[in-house]
């Protein structure tokens, strides 16, 4: 057991590998509800997931563009004291860090971190222009980045918290059309892959998830960007964008469910570093392996042709 300053309780669990004596420690308050700072929760796996952790009796900063829709989609059920919306442009370094600090003013603290902020863009890689780039990585990574470089001191300090990062199963394996998007969600999960390591020893963990498609508003015209100057030698990419605005409202993916099991993930403290939600994206991913053990395999003999030889 363990105890912050604040005197709250977290179960704490140290397993050690008989291969490399690694520690992996866990930690979720158990005497308090949990303080939890999400990002992009007007619609969505965000609002979901606000709805859930506020029936919980969990305690929730809900960052978003619109508090307006946030709280419409709310309703009233719900205890306000244990709702803080906050109005941040997360590409604002000042901004995003005065949202954490409300946070932990306001909601006693701060235990775990859900970076789900994000949107679509469909378009072949020559269409897509500097400032479309530019805003889409402002938003994932950048956004993204300032979050963190705002609540890791706060999870360092007290030596126990989770941040999880909403990447895609995109962000793993890459398909024609999405490339920006893949190109931020791919940054996502490296930084995270790093952060997980860098943090474990501060009792820090860190969940990139993965979803497939989720039947959210993500594929509607208002959250899938398309390119200001698209061309016509992409027809395929073209029609795919008319398939995927087709397809809203019968992806797999139950946000109900998605939310509920990512959750389920922080509660129970423990799992592997990527959370894969849905049977398409577990497909997706085991194609992806599949590839790249292949490549890796092909390269057995290649690869060390390049090294110096021994001396
Ligand atoms: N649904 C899927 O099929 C799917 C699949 C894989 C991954 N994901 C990922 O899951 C996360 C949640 O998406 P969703 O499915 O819930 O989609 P959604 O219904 O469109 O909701 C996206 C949320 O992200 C925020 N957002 C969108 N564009 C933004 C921008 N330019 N700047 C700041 N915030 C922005 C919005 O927050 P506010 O409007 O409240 O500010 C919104 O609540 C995203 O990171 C997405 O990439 C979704």
């Amino acid at each position: 057991m363990w105890a912050p300053g604040s005197g709250s309780c977290r179960t704490r669990l140290v397993l050690r590998t008989t291969f490399d004596e690694q520690r992996m420690i866990m930690s979720f308050p158990t005497d308090r509800p949990a303080v939890w700072f999400v990002t992009g929760t007007s619609r969505g796996l965000g609002l979901e997931l606000v709805g859930q952790l506020l029936a919980r009796g969990d305690r929730v900063a809900a960052t978003t563009r619109s508090p307006e829709r946030l709280l419409a989609a709310l309703g009233d059920g719900f205890d306000p004291s244990r709702l803080l919306p906050l109005t941040v442009d997360l590409r604002d370094e000042a901004a995003v860090g005065r949202a954490v600090g409300e946070t932990t003013e306001r909601l006693g603290g701060l235990d775990v971190v859900v970076n789900n902020a994000g949107y679509g863009f469909l378009a072949a890689v020559e269409e897509t222009g500097d400032r479309e780039v530019r805003d889409m990585l402002d938003v994932q990574v950048v956004g993204v980045w300032n979050v963190l470089r705002a609540a890791l001191p706060v999870l360092r300090e007290q030596g126990g918290g989770h941040i999880v990062n909403v990447s895609s199963i995109l962000g793993l394996t890459a398909v024609p059309g999405w490339a920006l998007y893949c190109a931020g969600k791919f940054a996502l999960e490296g930084l995270s892959e790093a952060l997980a390591a860098e943090v474990a020893d501060f009792g820090v963990t860190v969940t990139i998830v993965e979803p497939g498609y989720f039947r959210t508003e993500f594929l509607t015209g208002d959250s899938l960007a398309l390119p200001a100057e698209p061309t016509e030698h992409y027809p395929a990419i073209r029609a795919m964008t008319l398939a995927h605005l087709e397809l809203q409202g019968g992806q797999l993916g139950d946000p109900v469910r998605g939310a509920g099991a990512i959750i389920g993930r922080v509660v129970a403290g423990e799992g592997p570093l990527r959370q894969l939600l849905g049977s398409d994206a577990h497909s997706y991913a085991a194609a992806k392996v599949e590839a790249l053990r292949a490549n890796v395999e092909a390269a057995a003999l290649s690869a060390p042709a390049t090294d110096f030889p021994a001396a």
